[in-house]
C-alpha cells in the first residue's frame, strides 16, 4: 500500500485531500473524556497542512442511525483537533451538503475542514452496496486525493473506509502504517512467553480472537465481564454478574481445548462483588466460588490481579484487550489498574488494544509511554490478530 511518506514526495501543495479518521472519542454530554484517537491522527492531518494540502476530514462518532442526531455531533471533536492542531479546524454541519460545499469552497491552502459524523447518512454503513457507492461518491467530490488514516474503523465495510479508496488514489496515514506494522509483530512468532489478557463485557466479543490466539498463546487470562461465563462454564454460580448463558458451552469448550493444547487459560480467583451497579455500591471481596446470589462482580478481586501480574511478569510479549473490571468506579478500578501497571514495569513488548482498555490506562493515569504500543483500535487490532481480510486495509492495497 503506498503510505503518506510517498504522497509527500510527490507533493500536496493545492491539492485537496479527503482524510478518513477515527475520531470517534468518548464523551460525556459535549466533554471529551479522551482525547487519545485525536492525538493519534493529527500528525497526518498536520503534515498535509503545513504541506499545504486543502484537508478534509471525516469521521464517525458513535452509532447514529443513518439520520443526523445533535447527541452525536462532532462540533466538540473539531474545537479539540483544532486546539491539538494548534490551528483553526473549520466544521461543517453537514456531511456532504450545502453547508460542507461552502467550507470545502471557501477553503485555502494549508486549511483544514471537519466534516459533520459520517453516519448520519444511511449510504456510510449500508449493507448495500449501490446505496454505499452513491455515498462515496458524494464523499469523493471532496478530495483528488484520498489518504485513510482510520484505524480504529479499517474492520469496517463502510462508504468512508472501503468504498471511496476505490474512487480516489489512497495512501495510508501514518497511524495506519504505525498500528499495522505493530499489530503484524503479533501475527507472526511472538517472542515467548506470549500473555494474552482479554477483559470486557462480552465473551461473544471475543470469540474469534480467542479461537484463532488459543493455539499461540502460552497463557489466556480472562477477567473483565466476561470472566463470569467462563466461572460458569467451571460450575461456579456467579450471583447477578453479566453472565451470557448462550456462550456457557461455548467457554467449557475453550477450556477443554485450553487443557488439550497444554494452553494455560487463566481465570480470576476472587472477585469485588457489588449489591448494584453504582459507583457507591460498597464494594465486597470473595472467592469465586462464594459469589453471593445477590451481588454481581464488578472488578477481579487482588488475588486474581497479584496473580494475572505475575504471568505477566513473566512474559516476553504481551497483548491485552479489555478492562478487568468497571475502572470508571473508582472502588472498582484496582485490577485493571494492578494489570495496567504490571504491563507498565514488565520487560515485554506489550500492545494494548482496544478504545476502552486504551481509555483506562489515560483514565487511571499510567504513562502511555509505559507500554510498547496502544492501539488505537479495539475491534480492528482484534479482528487483525485474529486474521482476518480488514476491508479498509485491503481496500489500501489494491
Ligand atoms: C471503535 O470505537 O471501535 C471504532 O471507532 C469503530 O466504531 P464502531 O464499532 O461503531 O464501528
Ligand atoms: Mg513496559
Amino acid at each position: 500500500m503506498k503510505t503518506l511518506d510517498e504522497l509527500l514526495v510527490e507533493g500536496v501543495n493545492g491539492r485537496r485531500v479527503l482524510v478518513r479518521a477515527d475520531l470517534n472519542v468518548p464523551l460525556d454530554g459535549k466533554t471529551i473524556t479522551d482525547d487519545g484517537r485525536i492525538r493519534a491522527v493529527a500528525p497526518t492531518i498536520k503534515a498535509l497542512a503545513d504541506a499545504g494540502a486543502r484537508v478534509v476530514v471525516c469521521s464517525h462518532l458513535g452509532r447514529p442511525k443513518g439520520a443526523p442526531d445533535p447527541a452525536f455531533t462532532l462540533a466538540p471533536v473539531a474545537k479539540r483537533l483544532g486546539e491539538v492542531l494548534g490551528r483553526e479546524v473549520a466544521f461543517a454541519t453537514d456531511t456532504v451538503g450545502s453547508d460542507a460545499d461552502a467550507k470545502a469552497v471557501a477553503q485555502g491552502d494549508g486549511d483544514v475542514l471537519l466534516l459533520e459524523n459520517l453516519r448520519f447518512n444511511k449510504g456510510e454503513t449500508s449493507k448495500d452496496d449501490t446505496e454505499r457507492a452513491e455515498f462515496a461518491g458524494q464523499l469523493s467530490a471532496f478530495g483528488d486525493l484520498y489518504v485513510d488514516d482510520a484505524f480504529g474503523a479499517v474492520h469496517r465495510k463502510h462508504a468512508s473506509v472501503y468504498d471511496v479508496a476505490k474512487l480516489l488514489p489512497h495512501y495510508a496515514g501514518w497511524l495506519i502504517a504505525k498500528e499495522v506494522e505493530v499489530l503484524s509483530k503479533l501475527t507472526g512468532k511472538p517472542e515467548q512467553p506470549y500473555v494474552v489478557i482479554l477483559g470486557g463485557a462480552k465473551v461473544s466479543d471475543k470469540l474469534a480472537v480467542i479461537d484463532n490466539l488459543l493455539d499461540k498463546v502460552d497463557t489466556l487470562i480472562v477477567g473483565g465481564g466476561m470472566m463470569f461465563t467462563f466461572l460458569a462454564a467451571k460450575g461456579y454460580e456467579v450471583g447477578s454478574s453479566l453472565l451470557e448463558k448462550d456462550q456457557i458451552e461455548v467457554c467449557r469448550n475453550y477450556l477443554e481445548r485450553a487443557a488439550e493444547l497444554g494452553v494455560e487459560l487463566l481465570l480470576p480467583v476472587d472477585t469485588t462483588t457489588a449489591a448494584e451497579f453504582a459507583a457507591d455500591a460498597e464494594p465486597l471481596t470473595v472467592s469465586v466460588d462464594a459469589i453471593p446470589a445477590e451481588r454481581m462482580g464488578l472488578d477481579i478481586g487482588p488475588e486474581s490481579a497479584k496473580l494475572f501480574a505475575e504471568r505477566i511478569a513473566g512474559a516476553k510479549t504481551v497483548f491485552w484487550n479489555g478492562p478487568m473490571g468497571v475502572f470508571e468506579f473508582p472502588d472498582y478500578a484496582a485490577g485493571t489498574k494492578t494489570v495496567a501497571q504490571a504491563l507498565v514495569d514488565s520487560e515485554a513488548f506489550s500492545v494494548v488494544g482496544g478504545g476502552d482498555s486504551a481509555a483506562a490506562v489515560r483514565t487511571l493515569g499510567l504513562p502511555e509511554d509505559g507500554f510498547g504500543h496502544i492501539s488505537t483500535g479495539g475491534g480492528a487490532s482484534l479482528e487483525y490478530l485474529e486474521g482476518k481480510t480488514l476491508p479498509g486495509l485491503d481496500a489500501l492495497e489494491k
